[in-house]
């Protein structure tokens, strides 16, 4: 038995805050359908549309302009499916260009959605990152032509967390007509995002990554913003995304965000301690690692780090026992041993990408859990560069 749990994984998903628990608790009496006019359908009505209203509020948008999905995955696929949309009853296809612009440090539910989208037709450019991973703004702007029909960046990297400069993005994108998109999913809840200050048209938020439920998000869709269903069927979400609601998710959704209007902000600043406490440590315990990402533009409790000679799994296994959680990668892309896509885009090679951590912080880590990471972290690292320098010697 390890001497301590340290969950350090929060970009992959976060714990329930307690109030959101109560609240779903509570949400648990309101089980009729939203669509029903009785009593009990109101009732899952009222809380549906108090929901909206705060998930609207927090971002700057309206709340018509909020549709509840089932995921962040799904919220991103809707908006690059628009994009490809051949179907005759919305007439989207019949007005926008069909090229997307995007970027090769995305999720992997954008990429591969772009992927399948390539393969029926549509034309995908990729801008390049620099090598903290951000967006090449110049590089950008010469990809947008006539010819595009959307942009769509992350706002913050899932594995390095680098933020992007998603209101130049959006200003250059426009500029030409271009309507934009940005995956908010590991923004929300960790730094400030407001539809009206970043001007974008879709922005795709998950519950899970801010202490909310799991199986329930966001897609904002600006008014007068072309739209196509993916998910079609019933009028729920105004004909938008068919299924009757998830009245419990989206409840624990809006509670997960009423916490992050007083807890966000103290959580930030706390978490830049933690994270510049660990950053030292590391360096002045380990020698030859690299810090991955953007040093001032970043998730306040990111860090991702590289070491020669040591395979990022086998570190993770190792952490594992002593009860500390990372992660190697994206969650979705572990059990795949190829190297991160994001390490590569930044152009560190495929070496040093094998052999990265990311440590994702969260409001309720402490100096403790830093302590102790500190501890056990560094004689794991030299553990393995011995063996490896052994098995190397044979
Ligand atoms: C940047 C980013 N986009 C999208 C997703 C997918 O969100 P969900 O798990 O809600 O499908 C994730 C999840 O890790 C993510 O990090």
């Amino acid at each position: 038995m390890p001497e301590r749990y340290v969950y350090m994984d929060h970009n992959a998903t976060t714990p329930i805050h307690p109030e959101v628990k109560k609240a779903m608790i509570e949400g648990m009496e309101y089980f009729g359908n939203a669509s029903s006019f009785h009593y009990f359908g109101r009732l899952a009505r009222k809380h549906i549309e108090n929901a909206r209203e705060i998930v609207a509020g927090f971002i700057g948008a309206n709340p018509d302009e909020i549709i509840f999905v089932g995921s962040g995955s799904e919220a991103n696929n809707t908006v690059l499916n628009i994009y490809a949309c051949q179907c005759p009853c919305c007439g989207v296809s019949l007005k926008q260009p069909k090229e997307i612009i995007t970027s090769n440090v995305e999720h992997p539910c954008i990429l591969r959605t772009v992927e399948c989208l390539r393969e029926r037709g549509t034309t995908v450019r990729y801008a390049d990152v620099d090598s903290s991973g951000k967006v090449d703004l110049t590089h950008l702007k010469n990809l947008v032509t006539e010819n595009t029909g959307l942009v769509s960046i992350m706002m913050a990297n899932n594995e390095i967390g680098t933020l992007m400069d998603i209101k130049e993005i959006a200003k250059s994108a426009h500029d030409k007509g271009v309507l934009v998109h940005t995956d908010a999913v590991q923004a929300v809840g960790k730094v400030s995002v407001n539809v009206n200050d970043l001007k974008v048209d879709f922005l795709t938020m998950s519950a899970h990554k801010f202490y909310g439920p799991k199986g329930v998000g966001a897609l904002y869709v600006r008014k007068g913003a072309p739209f196509c269903p993916m998910i079609r069927g019933g009028h729920q979400e105004k004909g938008r995304r068919a299924g009757t609601e998830n009245t419990l998710g989206i409840i624990g959704m809006a509670k997960a965000i009423e916490m992050l209007k007083t807890e966000m902000a103290p959580s930030s600043e706390k978490l830049k301690k933690l994270k510049q406490r660990l950053r030292e440590g590391i360096t002045q315990t380990i020698k030859d690692i690299y810090f991955n990402g953007h040093i001032d533009d970043s998730l306040p409790g990111t860090l991702n780090v590289s070491f020669d000679g040591v395979e990022g799994e086998a570190v993770l296994l190792y952490l594992d026992m002593e009860g500390i959680a990372v992660s190697t990668g994206s969650a979705c892309a572990s059990g795949s041993l190829d190297p991160s896509h994001v390490l590569l885009a930044t152009g560190i090679g495929a070496e040093k990408a094998h052999g990265s951590i990311r440590f994702s912080l969260g409001k309720d880590n402490t100096m403790e859990d830093v302590e102790y990471v500190l501890k056990k972290f560094p004689p794991i690292i030299e553990k393995l560069r011995k063996m490896s320098t052994a098995y190397a010697k044979g």
